[in-house]
């Protein structure tokens, strides 16, 4: 029999009297925004989240995969003690050059397509929002007018409005904002979808400037792309000459088991974009498409957080050093088939991965949100994706002993 050494520990029922103060000074000070449950992070260590109120937490959320090394990881916190002796942390970094700025630059250069360049920028939506504007540009050279996109149902690409435009996940995500032109596809995660060859059709009918989708959707629900779908979206860009961008923010930098989700798929695009575990926006085209004209692109804080940055590039060093490429597929394959022993419990309706981006589909939203807060009370962080599936996105440093811990929490709160 296997021993399961538990190392999550409720300790005061959240939100504990600390977390409360913080919660009532933020609802009453900020925009009441997309909060899943009341947790207030003080710290952590490896896997494990601890609360202000001095519970921890087995973290299957790695912030959203922006954590891939897990918390206070020896060599990150080595780089955030060196940075902590540089005043000048943080500088205009479109305008002035800086070595972690270089440094980062030529660690990506070792993970994306040859000969890519990059822009670095601030946030996931910005680095979609510059992939766009880098196809556009392209495209406008041969056709000036306003020319739609193609993006895919239940696709998330970010909130800045040219980034939104083409996110379609949920409507109060769009509602009352404005939308550059956008032609739909569907999302096809089978190769037998009847619509597998939708955008063809499309791109004969339709100029258009670009095409944009996920390999794994995200927010959308954790839905993976069949290869012949993202096969086609390859063919069809080369075929009507418009730009491929593959949108990697929250699927890319290992967390699929490989660098990016796309090579799982046997295609490279001509854009694309990343950020969360990269710390900071990273827009990567081919070299033909860059813009060349100076002040095309640029923005006072992007390629200017000299800390994130520096972490960035440890991050990278790392995941090959530790060989956590390895690690995602091995406990991603673990993790995933432990849960789908489980499936039938609860209301799972299925469970679907690649690597550590595991999710989880219920028969309703309501009992995928009850099942989230009753995670929550006992120790185990999850999150939602789409309208009733749950993200399971630990770090990549996740142990076999952490997986087993997580999957017997998981069944806890699957019965009754
Ligand atoms: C695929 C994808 N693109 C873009 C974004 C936007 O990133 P950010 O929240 O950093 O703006 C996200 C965020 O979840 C994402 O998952």
């Amino acid at each position: 029999m296997v021993t399961i050494r538990v190392r999550s520990k409720i300790v005061a029922e959240p939100p504990g009297p600390a977390a409360r103060r913080v919660i009532d000074v933020m609802k009453r000070n900020c925009y009441d925004s997309t909060f899943t449950y009341p947790l207030v992070i003080a710290g952590g260590n490896g896997s494990f989240l601890h609360d202000v109120d001095g519970n921890s937490f087995l973290d299957f959320t790695s912030n959203i995969g922006s954590c891939p090394l897990g918390y206070s990881h020896p060599e990150i916190m080595q780089i955030l003690a060196e940075q902590s002796r540089n005043g000048a942390h943080k500088i205009a970094g479109q305008d002035f050059y800086c070595k972690e700025h270089a440094e980062l630059s030529e660690r990506v250069a070792s993970i994306v397509p040859q000969g890519f360049r990059t822009f670095f920028i601030n946030s996931g939506a910005e680095a979609v929002e510059n992939a766009i504007k880098i196809a556009y540009r392209k495209m406008s050279t041969t056709t000036p007018s306003m020319l739609p996109g193609v993006s895919c149902i239940n696709a998330f690409h970010g909130r800045t409005l040219g980034a939104l435009s083409f996110t379609f996940s949920k409507p109060v995500q769009k509602k009352g904002y404005p939308e550059l032109p956008v032609l739909r596809i569907k999302f096809c995660t089978s190769d037998s979808d009847p619509e597998i060859d939708a955008a063809e059709k499309l791109l004969a009918e339709n100029k258009v400037a670009f095409i944009l989708s996920e390999v794994v959707q995200g927010e959308g629900g954790y839905n993976i792309a069949s290869r012949q779908f993202i096969q086609n979206l390859r063919r069809y860009a080369d075929r009507y000459c418009v730009p491929l961008i593959l949108d990697e923010v929250q699927s890319g930098m290992g967390r699929t088991g490989k660098w990016w989700a796309f090579e799982h798929h046997g295609v490279r695009p001509d854009i694309m974009s990343a950020a969360k575990a990269m710390q900071v926006g990273m827009t990567a085209y081919a070299s033909a498409l860059d813009p060349g004209e100076q002040g095309a692109l640029s923005s006072t804080w992007g390629g200017g957080s000299r800390i994130d940055m520096a972490v960035g590039a440890k991050i990278i060093e790392v995941i090959k050093e530790d060989r956590l490429l390895d690690n995602a597929t091995v406990m991603g394959a673990k993790l995933k088939k432990g849960l789908q022993e489980l499936a039938g419990k609860g209301g799972i309706a299925d469970v679907r991965g690649l690597g550590l981006m595991i999710g989880i589909e219920f028969d309703s939203k309501q009992n995928r949100d009850e099942r989230l807060a009753r995670a929550f009370k006992k120790g185990l962080l999850l999150l939602p994706a789409g309208q009733k599936a749950m993200r399971v996105i630990p770090s990549l440093t996740i142990t076999e002993d952490e997986v087993r811990e997580g999957l017997e929490l998981m069944s806890q709160v699957l019965s009754g």
